[in-house]
């Protein structure tokens, strides 16, 4: 296999969520194969020191940028601040996002907003705003981190399955737009990992082994799992793939 293939040297990567479990991971993957990298979320402490670590692990420059997603004119700042530290942006991934796990009868809008705004919603005013300059360069990946639960539901879950399923849609529809331009745009679909936004599952002994139960691999997944699939849809190893989901579940949707 040619490993020239999965070098980022040069490119510069954006990744919201930046400072959570997958985010820390992907930055991890990006950097290590060559990429400068910027992580915007809201809480800057978090931020700050994922960004020193990996600076210090990589050797690349690893910045952090407060930003909320769901803010239009926080999204146009964070980008701002990342075009004038790192250059144009080659690579997003849109990777912030929540969970409110409750039946749809019982959910508010305030949930539902709550939900869509950061996964659904964030993702849109990225991938708006980057995909220009990814065009003028003629080469660019946006990467949207959907769910197992794009493809399939679960009970409590109805704006997270929502968001999740409308990102493939979202992915599928913006791939088509910029087929031509060098920019290709897909999903990668986990299933369940190990990291903060699975804490009310894990901590709860019968919806965890609820979990495991369903889960073919009989386990959780660590994020590192996930570094060379981000690293493959990062990189120009997946030139030929636009428009698609990358499932990366234990099993889950195999049944
Ligand atoms: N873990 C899993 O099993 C799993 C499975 C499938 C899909 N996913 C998806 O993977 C993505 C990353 O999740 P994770 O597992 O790494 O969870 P996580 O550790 O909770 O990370 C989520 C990150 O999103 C950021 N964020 C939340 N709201 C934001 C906002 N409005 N603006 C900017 N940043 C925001 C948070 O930082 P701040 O709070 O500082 O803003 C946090 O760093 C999510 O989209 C999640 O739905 C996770």
């Amino acid at each position: 296999m040619n490993n020239e293939l999965f070098r980022m040297d040069g490119r510069r990567a954006l990744i919201t969520g930046g400072a959570g479990g997958f985010g820390v991971t992907f930055a991890r993957a990006l950097a290590s194969a060559g990429a400068d990298v910027a992580l915007v979320g809201r809480r800057p402490e978090p931020l700050q020191q994922a960004a020193a670590e990996l600076s210090a692990e990589t050797g690349r420059r690893i910045i952090g940028i407060p930003g909320d997603v769901t803010d239009e004119s926080q999204v146009r700042a964070a980008i701002d601040v990342a075009a004038a530290q790192l250059g144009g942006i080659d690579v997003l991934i849109n990777n912030a996002g929540v969970n409110v796990r409750k039946p749809t009868t019982e959910f508010t809008l305030d949930d539902w907003h709550h939900v869509m705004d950061t996964s659904l919603t964030g993702a849109f005013l990225f991938t708006k705003y980057l995909l220009p300059g990814m065009i003028t360069r003629g080469w660019g990946r946006v990467i949207h981190i959907s769910s197992m639960l794009g493809w399939v539901g679960l009970a409590d879950r109805p704006a997270y399955t929502a968001a999740k399923g409308a990102l493939i849609q979202f992915a599928r529809t913006t791939a088509l737009e910029v087929a031509r331009t060098g920019v290709t745009v897909n999903c990668l679909a986990p299933g369940p990992f190990m990291t903060e936004i699975n804490k009310p599952v894990v901590n709860n002994p019968t919806s965890y082994q609820a979990f495991l139960d369903r889960i073919p691999l009989g386990r959780f997944g660590d994020p590192q799992e996930l570094a060379g699939a981000i690293l493959f849809l990062a990189s120009s190893a997946s030139s030929f793939m636009t428009g698609s989901v990358l499932t990366v579940d234990g099993g889950w949707t195999a049944q």
